[in-house]
């Protein structure tokens, strides 16, 4: 006969305290500032600036509505055309950081799309995030970063005035580029010209690859880009060679567990992450999109520990994989290093809940 198993044991895994999960200090890499915005607030924008939302925008309550990925990224853009001022970055991104640092998020790397917002110069767009994300620093002690992402859409001539145009303009929180959008759009070796001139003045580099392409679309990132990070990247498990290599660089993947949109084949992009982890690539746990595509970093948090039956290890391990990413200067990833560590000792006794003996 075998032993009935003790789900509340500390030493099995599983069991962990969703208050646990949610009050861990937790930093994410891979966050679109306009995949934040919550429909109330598109909705909001748009009739302030008169642009017409999609109907998956408008009627879906708390949630946007589409059936595949193609059809969330023109909602996406629509929501992009409906941030037309240096108030409305501003709004945005201190509401987005204070939500999720009620989810014990401390520190984030924001991409937002300057390409996506024509009405509005570069300067003006990075003024709005700076402000908003001042006001939710002082109010939550939260600290970001921001990521300029190219989109693959505009080809590579557009993207290298557009690094240019970063350079023009510099802002120490600026740390990185990035490319996002459509992969169908454009090859990564498009953009070669762009990385090289981002990478010459000083820039991290980081792209979405192997989402919905094929690992080529990531070897091009890592061999022509020179990429320090990929965003995604779950087409690493169709190539073992690639996953070897990548495992034994060591170089961060910001991978997304995706727990509300079955119509994005969640459950497929829960085994990749995964797989992912078991093949013992460098990982961490974003929201990519949390309003758009949902939920919140400790939502996944949460879901994951029960799916993958996390320790207490796992989940320590995972809080502080965000940081093991981060584009920050050094000094400001070991002060939340060093910030991280006595929180999560502070916090051990409480992993199993309040009641656990
Ligand atoms: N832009 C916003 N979210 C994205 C995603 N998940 N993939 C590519 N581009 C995006
Ligand atoms: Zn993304």
């Amino acid at each position: 006969m075998s032993a009935m198993p003790n789900p509340t044991a500390p030493a099995d895994r599983g069991g962990l305290s969703a208050d646990y999960l949610r009050a861990l200090p937790k930093a994410e890499v891979h966050c679109h500032l306009e995949g934040c915005v919550p429909p109330r607030t598109a909705v909001r924008l748009a009739e302030r600036h008169g642009v017409a939302l999609p109907a998956g925008a408008r009627d879906g309550g708390d949630r946007y509505r589409f059936r595949d990925f193609d059809e969330g990224l023109k909602i996406y853009l629509a929501v992009c055309r409906s941030m037309q001022t240096a108030e409305d970055f501003e709004a945005v991104t201190y509401e987005s950081l204070v939500t999720a640092a009620e989810g014990g998020l401390r520190y984030r790397e924001m991409a937002f799309n300057p390409q996506n917002h024509p009405e509005l110069t570069y300067d003006e767009m990075v003024g709005g995030i700076l402000a908003g994300a001042r006001a939710a620093r002082e109010e939550t002690g939260v600290i970001s970063r921001i990521v300029v992402a190219i989109n693959r859409q505009f080809g590579g001539e557009a993207a290298l005035n557009l690094v240019r145009e970063v350079l023009a303009h510099p802002h120490p929180e600026v740390v990185a580029i990035g490319l996002d959008g459509d992969e169908k759009a454009g090859r990564p070796a498009e953009f070669v010209a762009a990385y090289d001139l981002a990478r010459a003045a000083g820039l991290k580099l980081t792209a979405h690859a192997g989402e919905h392409g094929d690992p080529t679309e990531m070897v091009e990132c890592l061999d022509l880009l020179g990429v320090d990070r990929i965003d995604h990247g779950y087409a690493a498990l169709l190539d073992s060679a690639l996953l070897a290599r990548t495992a034994a660089s060591r170089i961060p993947y910001s991978a997304c567990w995706f727990i509300d949109y079955p119509e994005l084949e969640v459950e497929g992009r829960r085994r990749d992450v995964a797989a992912m982890a078991a093949a013992g690539l460098n990982l961490c746990l974003n929201s990519d999109d949390p309003a758009l595509i949902g939920p919140e970093l400790h939502e996944d948090f949460i879901d994951a520990a029960a799916q993958l039956g996390w320790t207490v290890a796992d989940a320590e391990q995972y809080a502080l994989a965000g940081l093991d990413a981060s584009f920050a200067d050094d000094t400001t990833v070991e002060h939340l290093r060093a910030e991280f560590t006595a929180e999560l000792e502070r916090l051990r006794p409480t992993a199993y809940g309040a009641n656990h003996q």
